[in-house]
């Protein structure tokens, strides 16, 4: 029997030094927290992983018919996972001079009404998944805007591409301009039509998306909440105590409930599919709920230094005696970087300025594995039998900063982490894999 025989000829190798994490690190150095193949190879049919083994072996998965994509001495990672950006908000990004609800109003609701335009949405969708895949990152939880055919242009472009997309039509049916207004009824009727049509349809998913509690209508959360009760397969994503003005308007607008989360409890919209962005000024009665209904908190540090909404607690909230799940995020474009990588290094400071300390193995497990927990995706941000095959290839020394950091010896893998996530970006990401097909970031030598 020849290779070609037995070997199915859609079979692809990646070879390079392969990481993947097994479980989430309690500190530096926890080795034992990932796996780390110095010049390993990545087995890869039908666009899932079946075999991660040392390049001495190679001989036994390659021969006629099989592709070997070689990156040798370059990092192979699951590709990354952004648990929290706005699709319509590319040309919102970089906006000067205002903090939530000021910025929403006289940048994001105008930029956000153009999506009503087919059209436009069609090629935005283009734009938005090359820039998350040049920054290496292969699945990501959307925010659309209010537009129902918005969602459908991103998920339409994402099945194209084969990429695992989350997308959610945004819902909001008051405190905002006319154009970017849906109703209570719309909401419902237009998120349960994209979950028949999308949701499960190859790797796409829908999500269920109020925008937040000052620009939905106790009747939209409670046709949300409604909805969600009957496909308890979905995520919801929603903004959580972002911003103190926010807050208090939300105190005005909802008197009788405890506390802004919970307002989305009282209408089903807290639950362990609950995906709550930002999560920064939390009481503890909200500390506890968020940690008792294994509803995730997304820190978005760019986003949070750059709108100065505050400085999320990670050690806090992730510790006993009530943890809460967390999960890492851009928040484009109220974040200022599509990249992981800068996400990881801005998490990084928010921390430093209170006091805690991130690790690079913590920061790459979020960025993969962690945040593919949050999403309650086992099959994805990980490199090893029956995961799909979304890889991130990246070159330490892409820029020469980094090259020069990393000449000054005795760098460790670890640190070569810490050095990619506080100096890296887009430069450093070679090439990504989507379900094992190279996107052409780069064409390695075969
Ligand atoms: N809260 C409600 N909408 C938004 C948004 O688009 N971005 C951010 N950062 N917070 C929000
Ligand atoms: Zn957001």
């Amino acid at each position: 029997m020849t290779f070609s025989d037995r070997f199915p000829s859609d079979r692809t190798l990646v070879r390079g030094r392969v990481l993947s994490f097994k479980r989430r690190p309690q500190r530096a150095g926890d080795t034992d927290a990932y796996t780390y193949l110095e010049d390993g190879v990545i087995v890869i049919d039908a666009g899932k992983v079946t075999d991660v083994i040392d390049a001495s072996e190679i001989g036994r998965v390659g021969g006629k018919g099989v592709v070997l994509h070689d990156f040798s001495g370059k990092l192979i990672l699951p590709g990354f996972i952004d648990t929290h950006i706005h699709f319509p908000q590319t040309q919102v990004i970089a906006s000067y001079g205002e903090q939530l609800l000021e910025w929403l109003t006289r940048y994001t609701f105008p930029a956000e009404s153009r999506y009503g335009d087919p059209a436009f949405a069609a090629a935005q969708a283009r734009f938005f998944i090359d820039e998350l895949l040049r920054n290496g990152t292969t699945t990501a939880v959307c925010y659309g805007s209010v537009h129902k055919g918005a969602a459908e242009a991103l998920l339409t472009e994402s099945e194209r591409r084969g990429t695992a997309m989350f997308v959610g039509k945004t819902a909001m049916d008051r405190n905002a301009p006319p154009d970017v207004l849906d109703t209570a009824q719309s909401a419902y009727d237009d998120t349960a039509s994209l979950i028949t049509a999308w949701h499960g349809r190859g790797r796409q998913k829908v999500v269920i998306t109020p925008r937040f509690a000052i620009t939905s209508t106790p009747e939209q959360l409670e046709a949300l909440g409604n909805l969600a009760r009957a496909h308890p397969d979905c995520l919801v994503q929603t903004h959580l105590s972002e911003n103190l003005e926010e807050i208090a308007t939300v105190e005005r607008l909802f008197p009788e409930r405890s506390d802004y989360l919970d307002v989305y409890d009282h209408y089903g919209l807290v639950g362990p599919k609950s995906l709550m962005g930002h999560a920064i000024h939390l009481t503890p009665r909200e500390i506890v709920r968020m940690s008792e209904s294994g509803a995730v908190a997304v820190f978005c540090p760019t986003s949070n230094l750059f709108i100065g909404s505050g400085l999320f607690d990670y050690k806090g909230l992730e510790g006993e005696p009530y943890p809460v799940r967390i999960a890492l995020a851009t928040d484009v474009g109220g974040g200022t970087s599509y990249s992981m990588l800068a996400t990881a290094a801005e998490a990084y400071k928010v921390m430093q300025l209170r006091g805690q300390k991130l690790s690079a193995i913590e920061a790459f497990h979020l960025m993969t594995r962690g945040n593919a927990e949050a999403l309650g995706e086992p099959d994805l941000g990980r490199i090893e039998p029956g995961a799909h095959a979304d890889l991130v290839v990246l070159d330490s020394t892409a820029r020469p900063a980094m090259a020069h950091r990393l000449a000054a010896g005795n760098c460790d893998l670890e640190e070569e982490l810490f050095v990619l996530m506080t100096l890296g970006g887009e430069q450093n990401v070679q090439e990504v894999f989507i379900g094992g097909q190279p996107q052409g970031l780069h064409r390695a030598d075969e």
